[in-house]
């Protein structure tokens, strides 16, 4: 890779965002092969890669995701982040789980096949493909959002979507054109949370 390469890189993984309002226009199949790939090549607990991706396009089944996730916002969410998010965060959220996230053309649920991995590493073997799907969508021009709040409904989301019992959800990504340009994330610096040779 040469230093062009690794800038890019760099600034992809610096400037990715939360997206929570999307443009209708549908993603070219090549794209979602383009970002799934990416995310099947994230590392996982003894290689034992036990994800799976339910992609949605359907009107109806998108719906019926966004109500879940409204659902589960209206049900304890909300008042549950209220005191934990700053205010921006809060209104962001409080739009995405409303409506927004649901305007996105494709909704991606990423999912662990419990007889593929350790309960115990079912989170550090999916989150990193997680991840991948995210900087791989950032990458291509698309807005994603890394989002858990539904599978709060593991039940409903199995009869929704079909997949068998030893499958369970771990987050819903929305995938599409952002609707709205977003500024850069607010992060601490990285050297407020680094030591050199022990805290
Ligand atoms: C484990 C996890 C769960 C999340 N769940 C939700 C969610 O349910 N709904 C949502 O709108 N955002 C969710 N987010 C997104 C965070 O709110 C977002 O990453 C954070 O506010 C930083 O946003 P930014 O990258 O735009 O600065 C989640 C993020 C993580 C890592």
């Amino acid at each position: 890779m040469n230093s062009d390469h690794a800038e890019a890189v760099l600034g992809i993984l610096t400037s990715q965002r939360a997206h929570r309002d999307f443009l209708p226009d549908a993603i070219p199949e090549t794209d979602i092969e383009k970002i799934l790939t990416a995310a099947t090549h994230a590392p996982s607990a003894e290689n034992s890669q036990p994800w799976e991706f339910i992609v949605v396009t359907d009107d109806k089944l998108r719906a019926a995701l966004g109500e879940l996730m409204q659902r589960a916002w209206d049900g304890g969410g909300r008042d549950a982040s209220r005191d934990v998010l700053s205010a921006g965060v809060f209104a962001d959220v409080d739009r995405g789980l409303t409506g927004g996230i649901a305007s996105a053309p494709v909704m991606i649920l990423c999912c662990a096949d419990l007889n593929r991995t350790r309960k115990e590493t079912v989170g550090s073997s999916l989150f990193p493909a997680v991840q991948n799907l995210l900087v791989a969508a950032t990458a291509l021009g698309y807005g994603s959002a890394l989002t858990t709040i539904a599978t709060v409904f593991t039940h409903e989301l199995r009869n929704l979507l079909g997949f068998p019992e030893s499958v369970v959800p771990v987050a819903l990504v929305p995938l599409g054109r952002p609707a709205r340009k977003m500024g850069l994330p607010r992060r601490d610096p990285a050297g407020e949370r680094t030591h050199q040779n022990g805290w």
